[in-house]
């Protein structure tokens, strides 16, 4: 979402200022090209060659300097600018720009730009719940500036309570957001992900590789598209997308209850959850002894979920993955039909960059009416994302059918 895009971070004077170095690095990661602007208080508590050295640019400073400003000045800064980031931004900078008042490099960056602002305030609570403080905020609001609310913790000053600049993933993942079309605003979409556990004993299960990747980054997709998401997880490490209900569960029979406890709200269903096909016919209350030289356990099969849900689809639109090892396009197919599912999802996992655990991912899309769509290796971000796009496509024509 944001390679090749053009960012300015503008960092105003915080002790928060730490964290815009993680944020940086993120951005650079994903490929943005991003140009730092530091306010004269940022400065002071981190040297401005730190972001130089992260982001590959000179640091912009002064607004009268004229070597930085033959090389880019600060009206090129926001002309050529996709997205405007304020991380952290404190309650002068947030003063400033809601009175129209530009006095230094920033705040006439800021006012000069017709890209999107994205502004991550961090301050002392009680700075934050000042009226005057959140009138300005509201003010920033209300011309279509993006906030990222701080959130609760321990503060610099030795105070507990809001004020805090979020995590950097997160005004990360709240960037991606803004530059995401909203083409599934409205929209209630219940996805699964991970595996799911089957007890042997207190002790012992039958799994699969899953870590949960795939469907937490489909999550997250969908939520910056505008979809209001449920996330069905089984066992993962991984942390809740922002913005993202989630719901976790351990077994087969859980992740079924779960997702028709949530079916009624929803408008499209992703199921890409490895779900265990079987499970013990009996679990142990106690620790099994080895005893014996083998062991038959006796397995039964679970639901099929997604099956059961092509069964019942009330206009629901339903997707499906299919992890497989060989003659990956007939047994995806076989699904796509017998499970009648809109798309499915086929993923070769011997291929190295695919399937399980990894944060990449070569698809292809079977739609239910032939086409085969197939994706290059892509992280699988991007891969949720080419998703995502599809299913706003099925949507806008579901809902056009069931206005006529
Ligand atoms: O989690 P990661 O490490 O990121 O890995 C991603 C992934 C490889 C798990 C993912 O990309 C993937 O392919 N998920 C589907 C795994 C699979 O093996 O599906 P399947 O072929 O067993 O089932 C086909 C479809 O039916 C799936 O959508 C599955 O969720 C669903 N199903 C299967 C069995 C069952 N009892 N109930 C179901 O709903």
């Amino acid at each position: 979402m944001l390679q090749g895009k053009s960012i300015v971070l503008g960092v105003s004077g915080g002790i928060a200022v730490y964290k815009a170095v993680e944020l940086l690095r993120l951005l650079t990661k994903a490929g943005a090209d991003v140009h730092v602007i530091m306010t004269k208080n940022a400065c002071e508590f981190v040297a401005p060659l730190t972001f130089q050295t992260l982001s590959g640019h000179p640091v912009h400073t002064d607004l009268f300097s004229l070597s930085q400003e033959q090389e880019i000045d600060h009206i090129s800064l926001a002309d050529r600018a996709d997205l405007f980031i304020l991380a952290p931004a404190t309650a002068n900078l947030v003063g400033k720009i809601s009175q129209g008042l530009a006095d230094d490099l920033l705040t006439t960056s800021v006012m000069a730009t017709k890209a999107p602002v994205l502004v991550a305030p961090a301050m002392n609570s009680n700075m934050y719940e000042n009226p005057i403080y959140q009138r300005n905020q509201k003010t920033l609001v209300e011309f279509g500036y993006h906030v990222f609310e701080p959130v609760s913790g321990s503060l610099a000053c030795g105070w507990e309570g809001l004020g805090k600049l979020p995590d950097p993933k997160d005004i990360f993942a709240a960037a991606e957001a803004v530059l995401t079309p909203k083409d599934l605003s409205g929209c209630h979409i219940l996805v699964t992900a991970g595996p799911t556990r089957e007890e042997i004993d207190p002790v012992r299960y039958i799994s699969n590789y899953s870590s949960g990747k795939m469907g937490f980054a489909v999550a997250a997709a969908a939520q910056q598209r505008g979809a209001q998401v449920t996330l069905i997880a089984g066992p993962t490490n991984l942390t809740v997308p922002f913005g993202v209900h989630s719901v976790p569960v351990v077994s087969a029979e859980e992740m079924r209850s779960a997702v028709f406890d949530h079916l009624s709200d929803s408008d499209v269903v992703i199921k890409s959850a490895a779900v265990a096909d079987y499970r013990p016919v009996d679990r142990s209350a106690q620790k099994m002894k080895k005893s014996a030289t083998e062991l038959t356990l006796n397995l039964e099969k679970n639901p099929d979920i997604l099956a059961e849900l092509g069964q019942q689809k009330e206009g629901r639109i339903l997707i499906g993955f299919a992890a497989e090892t060989e003659r990956l396009l007939v047994h995806a197919a076989e699904k796509l039909q017998k499970k009648n599912l809109d798309l499915i999802v086929a993923n070769d996992i011997t291929r190295e960059g695919a399937g399980f655990d990894v944060d990449t991912n070569i698809v292809k899309f079977l739609h239910a009416d032939g086409r085969v769509e197939e994706l290059e290796l892509l992280s699988k971000s991007q891969v949720a994302q080419q998703l995502l796009a599809r299913v706003g496509v099925l949507w806008k024509a579901n809902s056009l059918s069931d206005d006529q």
